[in-house]
């Protein structure tokens, strides 16, 4: 407890999912959170019930995000901790995904190959989505950085979401693994350069978690907790607390890492 006592939070993308735990248990460590997502009124409603303040901003838009940071300059004038956490799978929506995950879920239960990768392949990758996934992941970081850091006082906090597919890789989701790998590049140069100021900054790359972003992937859980050597899924707590030691000066010797709770389905960084 305590641990955040005093501080500012801005989190990305915090409405539900990941995003909407860290903050919560920022708020029990002490801090004070300002929500951001794409809605006001989702991003409200959290807040309201952790007692926060919310702001919206599509972190892709570079005019979306300065009109979130002129807001945020009315609420305060500084953010002690920014975790970069939106994002998008890439599948929201997509009836020929679900379909294709379907598909998969009973080859795989047949003992045969899968038949074909999630996004349909290289070829079926389209331009639009190649860049939304970039855009959402790897601009958003920056922007929100971009804007943050001159807010910030020294010793200062920045957690970008990477995801073990940004480590591992894996064919089926080849823009967000590219995303999410270049979210962990931009983490270790920007420590380097922040480090002067005693600002960390840290990525947390997530094993297989439940959240609204993997219930499409429902028909694949069991064979990816049969992947996980601990059993199971992830619950966002388990990312969750990870954000708040990152974000707390029990990491104040941790920068330019990647942290990643993933029940050991990948051991090395
Ligand atoms: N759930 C997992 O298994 C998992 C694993 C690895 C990494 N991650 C990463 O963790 C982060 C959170 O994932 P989650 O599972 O909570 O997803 P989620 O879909 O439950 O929540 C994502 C939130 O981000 C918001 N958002 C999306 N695009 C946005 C934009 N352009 N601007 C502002 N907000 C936007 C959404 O509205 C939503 O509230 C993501 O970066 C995701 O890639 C998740």
């Amino acid at each position: 407890m305590n641990r955040l006592e005093g501080r500012i939070a801005l989190i990305t993308g915090a409405a539900r999912g990941l995003g909407a735990r860290i903050a919560e248990r920022f708020v029990e460590e002490g801090a004070d959170v300002i929500v951001n997502d794409l809605s006001l009124s989702a991003a409200e409603k959290t807040a309201r019930r952790l007692g926060g303040r919310a702001v919206a901003a599509d972190v892709s838009d570079p005019a979306s995000v300065a009109a979130m940071f002129e807001s945020v300059r009315t609420m305060t004038d500084r953010i002690d901790i920014l975790v970069n956490n939106a994002g998008i799978s890439g599948i929201e929506g997509d009836n020929d995904a679900q379909e294709r995950i379907r598909l998969r879920a009973e080859a795989m239960a047949r003992g045969e190959e899968p038949p074909e990768e999630l996004d349909g392949g290289i070829a079926e990758v389209t331009d639009e989505k190649w860049r939304r996934m970039l855009a959402v992941h790897m601009d958003g970081t920056f922007y929100c950085c971009r804007g943050t850091v001159p807010l910030m006082p020294d010793a200062g906090a920045i957690i970008n979401l990477g995801s073990i597919m940004g480590t591992f890789g894996r064919g089926g989701g080849l823009a967000y693994c590219a995303a999410k790998a270049g979210i962990l590049g931009f983490t270790r140069a920007l420590a380097h350069e922040l480090a002067p100021r005693n600002i960390r900054v840290n990525a947390i790359a997530p094993g297989w978690i439940h959240t609204d972003m993997t219930d499409p992937l429902a028909p694949l859980h069991p064979m990816l907790e049969m992947q996980t050597p601990m059993g199971r899924m992830g619950e966002p707590d388990d990312i969750a607390w990870c954000a708040v030691y990152l974000a707390s000066q029990e990491a104040g010797f941790v920068t330019g890492q990647t942290l990643s709770p993933n029940g050991g389905w990948y051991m090395s960084q």
